[in-house]
């Protein structure tokens, strides 16, 4: 059996982009993989320095996995600071990273430019993602496609480690969803929590409906014929119905036949989030009202991350002398 990590930031709430670009796979790999799925807690400490909002976040991604359907008994869901080994792993990886290497990491720059803090946290954001990767000997690492550019680094790390140490870790491989791209928010640029652009399908109806109406689209008139893959309604709706569903195919007809205003749309969408989601919405209220269940999910996630991450530093450090 193969074994999968991921993770992802609790910088903000989960939305469709992250659904449709990574929690999406991660579910499809549930099944037939052995899984360790994280919330990237230290990560989010590069990006915000409220003790409680990262504490609030941190629980709610782990909610918010379970309900879109990451089944624990499936799948080991921890949290980053329960395995705190990972950042002696940086630092092993850290010393061995030219730096160069980092020069070339094209996240860093965008988030200072975005006005994140220059950190020094920051600027080795990636190989502390790569200490979360090589930790647990995956062969695959599921994520968008923005996530390319740290796995690259993160197997270029791992052979600059082992090529030093001997052959310690594990290189994995990425998994992008073949069709998935990249997932545009309210405004027509990628959808991001730092964007402000996001649509976070667990919004009460009225709000969620709201939120749809005011994505942004053309002038075109109702008469007129339209192209559905320029529309962010459409990209929205064709990444979660699927592109070969019958519901996405007609759709896309109507499009182009003319004759249906964006409003139409836009409802079309809003039906579609509240059917596709209507169990995970469920699901995320009676785990809101659970905490103990959470709280034994993650004892649970943390022992198995723990027993696989203890194997791996204990291999690490024994290889460079410590
Ligand atoms: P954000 O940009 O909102 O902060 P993250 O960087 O936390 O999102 O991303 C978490 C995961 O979701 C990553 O695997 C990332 O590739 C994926 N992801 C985020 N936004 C999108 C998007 N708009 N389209 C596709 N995948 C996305
Ligand atoms: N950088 C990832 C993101 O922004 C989060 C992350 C941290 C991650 N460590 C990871 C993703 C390890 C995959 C594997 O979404």
């Amino acid at each position: 059996m193969k074994r999968v990590l991921s993770g992802i930031q609790p910088s903000g709430q989960l939305h469709l982009g992250n659904y449709a670009g990574a929690i999406r796979q991660f579910i499809d790999m549930q099944d037939a993989h052995e899984m360790f799925i994280f919330v990237a807690s230290y990560h989010a400490l590069t990006s915000g320095r409220d003790a409680e909002l990262l504490r609030g976040n941190t629980r709610q991604v782990v909610i918010d996995y379970i309900a879109f359907g990451l089944d624990p008994a499936k799948t080991n869901i921890y949290l980053q600071q329960d395995v705190p080994q990972v950042t002696e792993l940086c630092w092993l990886l850290t010393c061995v990273c030219p730096k160069h290497m980092m020069d070339k990491a094209t996240s860093y720059k965008d988030k200072v430019a975005k006005g994140l803090p220059a950190s020094i946290g920051l600027y080795i954001y990636p190989i502390l993602q790569a200490a979360d990767i090589l930790a647990v000997d995956p062969d695959f690492v599921p994520v968008g496609e923005d996530q390319r550019q740290h796995v690259e680094i993160t197997r270029d790390l791992a052979e600059a480690f082992n090529r030093a140490y001997g052959p310690v870790f594990k290189v994995p491989e990425l998994r992008v969803r073949p069709d998935a791209g990249v997932l545009p928010g309210l405004d027509g640029q990628k959808m991001s929590k730092s964007y402000g652009n996001t649509i976070d399908p667990f919004l009460p109806e009225k709000k969620l409906r709201k939120l749809i109406n005011s994505i942004v689209t053309d002038s075109t008139s109702v008469e007129q014929p339209k192209h559905p893959e320029s529309c962010t309604v459409f990209q929205i709706f064709r990444a979660v119905a699927g592109k070969d569903d019958p519901r996405t195919v007609d759709l896309a007809h109507r499009y182009r036949a003319g004759g249906m205003g964006y409003g139409e749309a836009k409802t079309a969408l809003f039906e579609l989030l509240l059917d596709h989601f209507g169990p995970a919405r469920q699901r995320r209220e009676q785990l809101m009202a659970d905490p103990g269940y959470v709280d034994k999910v993650l004892a649970d996630g943390a022992t198995a991350a723990q027993v696989r991450i203890s194997d791996v530093t204990a291999r690490a450090r024994a290889a460079c002398g410590l």
